[in-house]
């Protein structure tokens, strides 16, 4: 399946950074209890790699990606882990035929209609826009949407409560992304009760 089919069903994936992989698995459930069924785990730490493990073993109903993506010796890694998706802030020749070797769905990033149209050459008509709102936000994918209707994006990058809904509005948004439902300081303090109240919000919108 890839990735554009994988993701069909979702509005709204957290991005998460994780420090201490024991969080993963609470995190998981937590989201999942709020009605968010989707995580995006970055490879920003140590621990993401572990996380990504744990969660699709122990939270199986949970569609667990590998985020922040940068080198093709990472697709096996995630893969290996259990990661049914990847996403990238960008693209690289090797990135691009590492995944398509692994046969892993991959959302990869474009911010510029010559990246986007490159990605769509190779049948990626889910991108990534990223950071979202410094590169033109909602307004930007609007217009991109007349010349290349094909494609459609998930957006991340300064998205939050306030914004989500101009970016979810559009008919070229699938879902949008953030980390603004589990905030890496929440995290670290273990406050599994906030993070379900802003997870709860966001399978709202
Ligand atoms: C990402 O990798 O998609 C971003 O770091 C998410 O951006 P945000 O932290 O501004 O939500």
């Amino acid at each position: 399946m890839n990735a554009a089919d994988l993701l069909a069903r979702q509005r709204v994936v957290p991005v998460v950074v994780i420090d201490n992989a024991d969080d993963a698995v609470p995190l998981a459930k937590t989201l999942l209890a709020s009605g968010l069924d989707a995580i995006e785990v970055t490879l920003r730490t140590g621990a993401g790699l572990e996380a990504i493990e744990r969660i699709a073993s122990e939270v199986p109903d949970m569609l667990v990606g590998a985020g922040s993506i940068r080198r093709a010796a990472q697709v096996a890694e995630v893969k290996a882990a259990g990661a049914l998706f990847a996403v990238s802030p960008g693209s690289s020749d090797a990135l691009l035929e590492s995944v398509a070797d692994a046969e892993l769905p991959f959302v990869p990033g474009a911010v510029t209609a010559s990246e986007t149209l490159k990605l769509l050459d190779l049948g990626y008509t889910l991108q990534k826009f990223f950071p979202a709102e410094i590169s033109g936000g909602a307004a930007y994918l609007k217009a991109i949407a007349a010349p290349i209707p094909e494609v459609s994006f998930m957006p991340t990058g300064g998205i939050g409560p306030d914004n989500a809904s101009d970016y979810l509005s559009l008919a070229n948004v699938t879902c949008i992304g953030g980390s603004w439902i589990a905030p890496p300081a929440l995290l670290r303090e273990k406050n599994f009760d906030a993070i379900a109240e802003f997870a709860t919000a966001a399978a709202k919108l």
